[in-house]
Formats: C-alpha cells, sequence, structure tokens
C-alpha cells in the first residue's frame, strides 16, 4: 500500500478502475452530492408557487407509486380487482439551479421500495453495452422507478436511444422520472426543454406528467470556498487541504487526460465518489480538434460534481476559455456548457502569476 494513502491522498495509479458495467444497475445509487435530499428539506421559494406545486405533485405521485406497489403484490385476482394504473412518468422541467436533481434523487430517498438512479449518459452506456431490451428487462424487474438526470435531446443518436427505452420501459411496471438538462442561453433566457421533449418523443408523451418549475439559480444561496490568494502554489494549497472523510488527490493535466482515454467513462465514477478534493494542474484549453477529450473531461467533471468534489485548477487562461469557441458552439454544446457551469461551481482556478 502507497505511504500517501495515510495522509488521506490517493493517486491517480492506485485507483482501482475494474468495475463491470453492471455495477451501473447494481450500485442504483443517488449520488454522494444528492443523498441527503428529501422532498422535506426541498424549501420552496414563495415567489414561484411553481416549487410548491412541485413538491405537492411530487408527494401525490410517491402515494400514488406506494398504493400501485400494494395492489402488485396482491394475489393475481385480487389485483384485477383493485385494478390501479400505474403513475404516469415524470418530466421536470425548469431553469438551472432550481432544485430538479435534488427532487428526483428525494424520490428515490423517500421511496420505500427499489428505484435507479442513472445519469442519462450512463443510461446511454447501458444501452449501447447491452441490448435494449434487456437493459428494459433488467431495470423493470429490480426496481419500480428509474430517475433518469438530463435527458439530452441535442445528440439525436442518444435522443433516439432514450426514447426507445422510454418506449419499451411504458410496457413494464417500471415509471420513469425525468429531469432536463437545458442550460439557460446567456441572456438568461430559455425556450422550455418540454416542447422540444414532446415534439422529439411524440406520441410517447402522453405517457409523461410534467412538473415546470421557475425560480432562481438556488446554488446561489449555497456557501463556496473561495481562494483568493494567487500566489500560492497549487501544490501548498492541495498540502495544507484538509479532506473530509475520503482522499484528495493531485494530478497533471496530460497524464488525467491520458488516464481518462484509457477507461470507459462509466468507470469515472471510481475516482470521483472516491475523493473530496481533486487538482489539476496545469488545465490548458482544449483545441478544436480534441473533441474526443474534452466530452470525457465533461463527463469527469459531471461525476465530480454528482461526487461533490472540490475542484482545484491552475491554468493560464480563464476557466470559461478552456474549450475552444468550435467546441463551445458545437454540437455538444450542452454537455459542455453544463460543463462550465459545475465547474464555476465546484472549481476555484488558480491563475499563475
Ligand atoms: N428549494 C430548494 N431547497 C433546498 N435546496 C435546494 C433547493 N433548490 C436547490 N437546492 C440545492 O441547490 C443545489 C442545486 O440544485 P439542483 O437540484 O442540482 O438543481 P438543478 O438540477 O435544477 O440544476 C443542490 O445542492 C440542491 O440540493
Ligand atoms: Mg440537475
Amino acid at each position: 500500500m502507497n505511504s500517501n494513502t495515510n495522509l488521506g491522498i490517493l493517486s491517480i495509479d492506485d485507483i482501482d478502475f475494474s468495475t463491470s458495467i453492471d455495477s451501473l444497475i447494481d450500485s442504483n445509487a443517488i449520488p454522494p452530492k444528492f443523498k441527503m435530499c428529501t422532498l422535506d428539506n426541498y424549501y420552496p421559494d414563495r415567489d414561484y408557487p411553481s416549487q410548491e406545486e412541485a413538491k405537492r405533485k411530487l408527494k401525490i405521485f410517491l402515494k400514488q407509486m406506494e398504493d400501485f406497489k400494494k395492489i402488485k403484490r396482491k394475489p393475481k385476482i385480487l389485483s384485477k380487482v383493485f385494478k390501479t394504473k400505474k403513475p404516469k412518468n415524470i418530466y421536470l422541467d425548469g431553469v438551472f439551479g432550481v432544485g430538479k436533481t435534488h427532487l428526483l434523487s428525494a424520490i428515490g430517498n423517500e421511496y420505500k421500495h427499489k428505484s435507479a438512479f442513472l445519469s442519462f449518459s450512463e443510461l446511454v452506456y447501458l444501452i449501447a453495452f447491452y441490448r435494449l431490451r434487456d437493459v428494459v428487462m433488467e431495470l423493470s424487474n429490480k426496481f419500480d422507478i428509474v430517475l433518469i438526470d438530463e435527458f439530452e435531446l441535442d445528440d439525436p443518436g442518444d435522443a433516439m436511444m432514450g426514447i426507445n427505452f422510454i418506449r419499451e420501459i411504458n410496457y413494464t411496471d417500471c415509471v420513469v422520472i425525468a429531469t432536463s438538462n437545458t442550460l439557460p442561453s446567456q441572456l438568461g433566457e430559455r425556450k422550455l426543454d418540454i416542447f422540444t421533449f414532446k415534439e422529439r418523443i411524440g406520441k410517447l408523451a402522453n405517457s409523461f406528467d410534467t412538473i415546470i418549475i421557475d425560480g432562481k439559480d438556488y446554488r446561489i444561496n449555497l456557501k463556496k470556498i473561495k481562494f483568493n490568494s494567487t500566489n500560492k502554489s497549487i501544490e501548498s494549497i492541495f498540502k495544507s487541504y484538509k479532506a473530509g472523510g475520503k482522499k484528495k488527490l493531485i494530478v497533471d493535466f496530460e497524464k488525467l487526460i491520458e488516464k481518462l482515454r484509457e477507461i470507459h467513462p462509466f468507470r469515472y465514477t471510481q475516482l470521483s465518489y472516491n475523493i473530496d478534493a481533486l487538482f489539476i494542474e496545469n488545465l490548458r484549453p482544449f483545441s478544436s480538434e480534441e473533441l474526443m477529450d474534452a466530452l470525457r473531461f465533461t463527463h469527469l467533471i459531471d461525476t465530480l460534481y454528482y461526487g461533490d468534489v472540490e475542484i482545484f485548477a491552475n491554468a493560464k487562461c480563464d476557466i470559461f476559455d478552456i474549450f475552444h469557441p468550435d467546441l463551445k458552439e458545437g454540437k455538444f454544446k450542452t454537455k459542455i456548457g453544463r460543463c462550465l457551469s459545475r465547474l464555476s461551481e465546484k472549481g476555484t482556478l488558480i491563475t499563475q502569476n
């Protein structure tokens, strides 16, 4: 064992990335950042009645789900007498930071039976790896609710996989709750994702109840660690950083990118869920030729966000300039936009003097 282990330091070479794809289904856990979320600790903003309304609707949904489960457990003959329909799927739409993932996780945390939480990318990895039917069978046999965070519509191939998944899961007793993933545009306005969603999923839209949440980004109420001093080196900040229950890890950007190429993105949680803080040395912009590396990096940031990991990086550029404009405006602009927004929440940039 590495002597650093005792100091709460983890080295990227010591991480065991060998988990199997089945772990996505078997772990099915709410991500660390959202483990404590409940409907009760979602505090609706009085200025936006849709927040209280969302909470009320989800409470009703939970009750319906519990009732449906009770009936399903009765012998077949009785369940015909007590015919209770399966509750509708739910699509949670709303601007960034109003608590969609909080509410999604609250359902998973409060539902007394089994639910699975998957980010949309994880769902796509599963479907790409197995046959769609097998994924649907496996999930519907094990879980009553599948919670899908950030249903992505911008990549047509991925969106199609998600839509086919919903079509198939609708034949089972399993219910889907999905959140939208649209970020506000620079002007602070956005078209509701729900219109695109309904357009893309066509007739399947009827199987969804939609809950639209308005409001302000809750994150501005949350405290954030601020490192104002830029004359300290990343190494010294790393040394003095006190990791909580997990470890801290420092890695050079090029080495990190190399590692990310070697392993399948569904395994990135092996890194992200085992550390409190990640320190990236010599962060630099992704050029327009480095789309694949950039996408891997955005996926890493997504998992670090779910893992509630603090990110520190030293760079010569601004955090908003780490993606070439062609990447920021290209096909994957939602993923990249989300990455930048998550980085600005969880990240601290140490600009080099
Ligand atoms: N009304 C609320 N009450 C309590 N916590 C909230 C509320 N809204 C958001 N949060 C918290 O703010 C953070 C961002 O919320 P999140 O669910 O990630 O937003 P979204 O998914 O809509 O972008 C999370 O830590 C979440 O727990
Ligand atoms: Mg979210």
